[in-house]
């Protein structure tokens, strides 16, 4: 990494956003981040949703700083710690242990800025781009080149899938110190090229979680059976159909891991709620709307929060988002509905809106993202990208 004058040195990486098609939930190690189950995902491309990250070091710099969407953030977090002390340990021992004599010195503090180019408060999975961001700006700083994953994944579990693009899968490993708790790239974002993922943001959430229980709240038989046996083999299946690129299979386990993942939220104790009555609603429009095709059409996938996330392919997104149009029929505050990749008109049948589109409610989607399967964690080698000046400063 670009050591320089002064004992300035700078990198600035971007990352992704996954959504997990077979859900991580329930850590069997809460420190080191490990869960009792096997997940997969897919990551989102960088041109609709992404994280860009700059970290700095110099012989200037007092105090370890950080900057979250231009204001400053604790840094001392433990999880942003935990990256921190696992990135330089990484590059130390890359150094033999020996004193610094590379161009950059561990001993140095650091800045890190990092900023979403997706409003944060609209509740898109952010601290999966976040970790996976800081990890690589990282890396990039001290010059490591080695698998990140097991770094990502200390900030935030699922942040250890935004280390790859395309299809992921988190190993769930069996050590207790976590060095087979990894992610893999099953597929390249390339190996699926009409596949298209439309995230329907919903209006009023804040970002906020809702519900009574914490994670790692004690947990009931449904969390363990599902991890000890319903997981393994989902995962299998989905391994499948992702391989034959079979949408009505990998629709249809999509929609059930998500269904069950919210069902194992009830069954911890106290339970957790993440689905609205919106969420609802859009769950039954989609299964309304396979139904009239009779097959598998759309997807829907929802992670610790309301907004859903649709899978569908190419040919089935002009429709879905206009019976999306006339389900929710948006405010005309000027917002833009349709954000993201292109999306063509269409017209309903009156057999499919009638059949599809009950009792509409105004406004409940704010808008909807277009986007699709997308690459790993990107260096930036433009330098007027950085998010810190040549002062170290945002
Ligand atoms: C519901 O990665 O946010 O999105 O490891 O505690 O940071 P921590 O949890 P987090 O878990 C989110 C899980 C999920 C499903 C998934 O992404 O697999």
């Amino acid at each position: 990494a670009m050591a320089a004058e002064r004992g300035l040195a700078m990198a600035t990486c971007t990352a992704p956003v996954n959504i997990a098609v077979i859900k991580y939930w329930g850590k069997r190690d809460t420190d080191l981040i490990l869960p009792i189950n096997s997940s997969l995902s897919v990551t989102l491309h960088q041109d609709q949703l992404k994280t860009t990250t700059t970290a700095a070091a110099s012989r200037d710099f007092t105090e370890d700083r950080l900057w979250l969407n231009g204001k400053e953030a604790d840094v001392g977090h433990p999880r942003v710690q935990a990256c921190l002390r696992e990135v330089r340990r990484l590059a130390r021992k890359r150094r033999g242990g020996g004193e610094d004599t590379a161009a950059l010195s561990l001993s140095y503090k650091i800045h890190i800025a990092s900023e979403n180019n997706f409003p944060t408060a609209a509740g898109l999975a952010s601290s999966a781009a976040g970790y996976a961001c800081l990890v690589s700006a990282l890396a990039r700083l001290y010059g490591l080149e080695e698998e990140l994953s097991e770094v990502a994944r200390r900030g935030s579990g699922s942040a250890c899938r935004s280390m790859f693009g395309g299809f992921v899968q988190w190993q769930r490993g069996e050590r207790p110190d976590g060095t087979d708790s990894l992610a893999l790239q099953v597929a390249p974002e390339t190996h699926w090229p009409e596949l298209r993922v439309l995230v329907l943001v919903v209006r009023g959430w804040q970002g906020i979680w809702v519900g009574f229980g914490t994670r790692g709240a004690q947990e009931g038989p449904c969390p363990t059976h599902r991890a000890e046996v319903v997981v393994p083999e989902r995962l299998a299946q989905m391994m499948r159909h992702i391989r034959d690129r079979d949408f009505e299979g990998f629709g249809q386990l999509a929609m059930r891991d998500s269904n069950q993942f919210h069902a194992t939220c009830l069954d911890t104790f106290p339970p957790i709620f993440y689905l609205t009555d919106l969420s609802r609603h859009i769950i039954a429009l989609a299964h309304r709307y396979n139904a009239h095709h009779g097959h598998t059409k759309v997807a829907y996938t929802f992670d610790a929060g309301p907004n859903a996330v649709i899978f569908a392919l190419a040919d089935t997104v002009a429709e879905f988002v206009e019976v999306v149009r006339r389900s929710f029929p948006p405010a005309t505050n000027g917002d833009q509905f349709v954000r993201g990749l292109p999306v063509g008109s269409a017209a309903l049948s009156p057999e499919l809106a009638a059949a599809v589109v009950t009792e509409p409610v105004p406004g409940a989607v704010q808008y909807i993202l277009h986007t699709k399967p997308g690459p790993g964690p990107q260096l930036v080698d433009d330098p007027s990208q950085h998010l810190l000046g040549a002062d170290g400063l945002p």
